[in-house]
C-alpha cells in the first residue's frame, strides 16, 4: 500500500482570505495580501469587490497569491449608494461565505440595491438565517427564486442595533451582523450556542475595530458587542496562512496509511478549526505542533504528523461539530479505519454545506463497504480498520467529497470510482498535484 512522506506547505485558509478580501472595504487606501488562497471561491469574493468600487491586482506566486487592493474606503462607499449608485449583480458562484459575509456587508449600504445569485448548489443553501437577522436591523430584502434561497434582492438601509442569539452555531452568520453593526447606529451584539471560529473578530481587531466581548452579561464564551464604525480603517497587510480545513485531508490520510510521516508549513490553528486535529489526537495518531507564532492576530504552526500503529474510535459531541464542520466528513473516513464505533452527533448541519455531506458521506461509505448507521443529526460507524473500497464515490460537484474520495481511493483494497475530481478548484486546485508529491 502506497504511504505519504514529506513537508508541504498548504494554500492560504479560504475563511481568512475571503475576509482580508471583504474587510478591505472598510479601509481607505491600500490593503495587501500574501498567501492568499485564488481558488473559485475567492476569485467570486474579489469580482463582488470590484462591483463595490475596489481595485486589485493579483500575482499567484508558487505558493499563494499577493493581492493589492486600492479601496475607496467604507465612508465613500456609503456616500456612493446614497447618491443613487446603480445596483449591482454578484455572482458568488459556489461561495456561501462570499454570499453571507458580502451581504452583511451590503446591508448598510443605504440607498443601494444588490441582487445575490449563485450556482446550483448555492441556490439551495439557506439564507434566511442571514436575510431574517438582517431585515430585523433595517434592511430590505425579497427572494427572487424559492423562498429563504439565493437569487434575492437586498436593500441597504441606515441600520438600527440589535441583540441576537442565534440558534445555529454559525461564524457566517455572525460575521454578516458585524459587517452589519459596524454600519448601525447603535450597537450590535451576538452569540452562538457553541464556540465558532473567530477569524472576523481577529481580523478587525488587527485592523484596530474595537469588538468587545459581552460574556460578563451573558454568561457564554462566546458573545460579542460591536459599535458603529464612523470613520475609514487604515491601510493594513494581511499575511494568509495555510489551510486546516486542506490540511485535513493530509492530516487523515497520514493517519490512515501505515508508516506515513508528514510535515505541514505554516498552518493557521485557530481553536475555532482545531477538532480534526483534537480527534485524531484521541485516535492515537501524533500530531506536534512545531514553531508557534502569532501573525495578524492569528496563531500559525507547523504540523507534524505520524501515522500510529493503530487507531482508536472516537465520538464528536454536539459542542465540538462547529469548530470541525468542514474537517468532520475527513475524519468519517479515518473512523472506518479504527477498531470500534465511533459517533457524531449534533451534526445536522451537515446537510446544510455545498451538498448534503451527511447523506452523501454515508452512502459513500456504504457502497465502499462501512457498515455505517444514519441518524437525523450524525452518524456512527463501526470501523473494522480497512476499506474495503469497490463502489461509487459520488460527490455532487463539493469539493471537500471529491477531495476525501481521493485520499480514500489511495488506502481502499479494491478502487473506488470517484465520480469527478474538478470540484477541488473550488477550495484546492492544486490537491491532486500535492497529494501525489507526497506519496511514495
Ligand atoms: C466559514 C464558516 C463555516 C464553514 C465554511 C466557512 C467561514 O460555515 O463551514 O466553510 O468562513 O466563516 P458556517 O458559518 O455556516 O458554519
Amino acid at each position: 500500500m502506497v504511504l505519504l512522506r514529506g513537508t508541504l506547505a498548504p494554500p492560504g485558509d479560504k475563511s481568512m482570505t475571503h475576509r482580508a478580501l471583504i474587510f478591505a472595504a472598510l479601509v481607505k487606501g491600500r490593503v495587501d495580501i500574501d498567501g492568499a488562497l485564488l481558488s473559485g471561491d475567492t476569485k467570486a469574493s474579489a469580482l463582488a469587490l470590484r462591483k463595490l468600487g475596489l481595485s486589485m491586482t493579483i500575482e499567484q506566486k508558487e505558493r499563494g497569491a499577493d493581492i493589492a487592493i486600492v479601496s475607496p474606503g467604507i465612508m465613500e462607499i456609503r456616500r456612493t449608494f446614497a447618491a443613487g449608485a446603480p445596483a449591482c449583480l454578484f455572482d458568488c458562484g459556489n461561495s456561501g461565505t462570499t454570499m453571507r459575509l458580502l451581504s452583511g456587508l451590503c446591508a448598510g449600504l443605504a440607498g443601494g440595491s444588490f441582487v445575490f445569485d449563485g450556482d446550483a448548489s448555492l441556490r439551495r443553501r439557506d439564507m434566511k438565517r442571514i436575510l431574517l437577522p438582517l431585515s430585523e436591523l433595517g434592511a430590505g430584502f425579497r427572494y427572487l427564486g424559492a423562498e429563504g434561497c439565493a437569487p434575492f434582492e437586498l436593500k441597504g438601509e441606515r441600520l438600527k442595533g440589535g441583540d441576537f442569539n442565534l440558534l445555529v452555531s454559525s461564524a457566517q452568520v455572525v460575521t454578516a451582523l458585524i459587517l452589519a453593526g459596524l454600519s448601525a447606529d447603535s450597537p450590535v451584539t451576538v452569540s452562538t450556542p457553541y464556540v465558532v471560529r473567530d477569524h472576523t473578530v481577529r481580523a478587525l481587531r488587527f485592523m484596530g475595530v474595537d469588538i468587545g466581548s459581552t460574556n460578563a452579561v451573558r454568561q457564554t464564551a462566546n458573545a460579542l458587542i460591536v459599535r458603529p464604525l464612523h470613520g475609514d480603517l487604515a491601510p493594513c497587510r494581511f499575511s494568509i496562512p495555510g489551510d486546516i480545513s486542506s490540511c485535513a485531508f493530509f492530516l487523515v490520510a497520514a493517519a490512515i496509511l501505515p508508516g506515513s510521516a508528514v510535515t505541514l508549513l505554516n498552518v493557521g490553528v485557530n481553536p475555532g478549526r482545531t477538532l480534526v486535529i483534537e480527534v485524531l489526537r484521541r485516535m492515537g495518531v501524533q500530531i506536534d505542533f512545531l514553531n508557534e507564532r502569532e501573525v495578524c492576530g492569528e496563531p500559525v504552526c507547523d504540523l507534524f504528523v505520524q501515522a500510529p500503529a493503530a487507531l482508536t474510535a472516537t465520538d464528536i459531541t454536539a459542542e465540538e461539530v462547529p469548530s470541525g464542520i468542514d474537517e468532520i466528513p475527513a475524519l468519517s473516513l479515518a473512523f472506518a479505519f479504527a477498531a470500534g464505533r465511533s459517533t457524531v452527533r449534533g451534526a445536522g448541519e451537515l446537510k446544510q454545506k455545498e451538498s448534503n455531506r451527511l447523506k452523501l458521506l454515508t452512502d459513500n461509505l456504504q457502497g465502499a463497504g462501512v457498515a455505517v448507521e444514519v441518524y437525523d443529526d450524525g452518524f456512527a460507524v463501526q470501523g473494522e480498520g480497512y476499506l474495503a473500497g469497490g463502489g461509487f464515490w459520488r460527490t455532487d460537484l463539493d469539493h471537500r467529497l471529491a477531495m476525501i474520495g481521493m485520499v480514500a481511493s489511495l488506502a481502499a483494497r479494491q478502487p473506488l470510482m470517484l465520480e469527478e475530481k474538478e470540484s477541488c478548484a473550488v477550495s484546492y486546485p492544486q490537491f491532486e498535484a500535492d497529494l501525489k508529491s507526497l506519496l511514495v
